[in-house]
């Protein structure tokens, strides 16, 4: 064992799985790197910061995050640039989300000096996972939750920090496919939606599982209060090209304010196309579709990075975009951020983290 600054104690494994690892056929969340990093919370102060083999984490059944679910997450990517390089890709917007989650559910806020060294040395350590094919990278996972054992219900007051890394391909192989729900709503103003809270992806699985039954990939959620303005994905923020102009639900309070939106939003308007941030109803989406002036729908993500929508369903209707290789806005965008986040072109913005 040896420690590095902030006192980060590494025990790197005695057996390396890459060689385990089939570059060719990446999935997604499947197969996970060598080393995980860790740290606790408890009698008010951050310790124990560590990185080992990955593995499991002992628990008992009375962890307060297995009943009331004090558990907040994220998702980044590093990269290889042409060089070998490993590149981190905004790193530092995970870590302010992290802590505006944790912040909802009255978690302790992460210290910034805690989670960048842990993330930084488990990257270093496990850079030769760091896929280097297109649509390929390393995805970074924290999460934070509560591990006090009791059962009584108030904010716990211990937590466990982590950190684990997938090397990964696409999330959606294809097009993806949409059903509108109208049974179900994911936020409403007031709720969680805008943290990256792990309930709310525990509470679209049931309308996620319903349309899949139907042959679709996910839900497209709307608002819960209308059921008439587009939300988001679940996996993704959503956008739509009518009429050369970009369109995406605002960050009202309800969505996720997606990394990988922020991004996509100001490579648009850098590049001087029109964006707007406003409300849509669905009413509108089928109201171009038929007028012939949706041109696009794609989703932006972490994982899913940009992700052509071929089909949104809406009370029993379905929409049929045209095929992604027409997407000229989508395809721009997305080989321009992948440019920046592989250090193939200049990053004007500050985005990518050179470790
Ligand atoms: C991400 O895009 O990083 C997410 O956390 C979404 C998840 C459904 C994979």
């Amino acid at each position: 064992m040896n420690t590095v600054a902030h006192q980060i104690l590494v025990q790197p494994t005695v057996s390396s799985r890459l060689l385990e690892l089939d570059l060719q056929n990446l999935s997604f969340g499947q197969v996970f790197s060598d080393h995980m990093f860790l740290a606790e919370y408890h009698d008010g102060q951050w310790q124990s910061a560590q990185i080992i083999p990955y593995g499991p984490l002992p628990m008992t059944p009375a962890t307060s995050v297995l009943h009331y679910g004090q558990a907040v997450f994220e998702g980044m990517k590093a990269y290889k640039s042409p060089i070998g390089q490993p590149l981190l890709f905004r790193p530092q917007a995970n870590y302010q989300r992290i802590n505006q989650s944790a912040q909802r559910l009255c978690m302790p806020p992460v210290p910034e000096d805690l989670f960048m060294a842990g993330l930084l040395e488990l990257v270093r350590l496990d850079a030769d996972w760091i896929p280097n094919q297109s649509n390929t990278a390393l995805y970074i996972r924290p999460i934070y939750f509560a591990n006090e054992e009791t059962i009584g219900l108030r904010p716990a007051t211990r937590y466990q920090l982590a950190m684990i890394a997938c090397p990964v391909g696409s999330y959606y192989a294809d097009p993806v496919k949409l059903l509108v729900s109208q049974n179900y709503v994911r936020a409403c103003v007031g709720g969680t939606g805008a943290a990256k809270v792990a309930g709310n992806y525990a509470a679209s699985l049931r309308a996620d599982q319903e349309a899949q039954a139907q042959g679709y990939d996910n839900v497209l959620w709307l608002d819960a209060i209308h059921r008439k303005y587009i939300e988001e994905c679940g996996t993704m923020n959503l956008a739509f090209v009518m009429d050369q102009v970009v369109i995406t639900p605002p960050l009202s309070g309800t969505i996720l304010p997606g990394i990988t939106r922020d991004s996509v939003l100001t490579l648009f308007r850098d590049l001087g196309l029109e964006v707007e941030e406003r409300l849509i109803s669905i009413d509108e989406v089928v109201a171009a579709d038929r007028a012939g002036i949706l041109k696009e729908a794609f989703g932006m993500g972490t994982a899913a990075t940009i992700a052509p929508i071929s089909q949104i369903s809406y009370q029993g209707q379905d929409m049929r975009l045209p095929p992604a290789t027409e997407f000229q806005y989508a395809n721009l965008v997305l080989d321009k951020l992948e440019a920046i986040k592989t250090a193939r072109v200049p990053d004007p913005y500050g985005w990518v983290m050179k470790l």
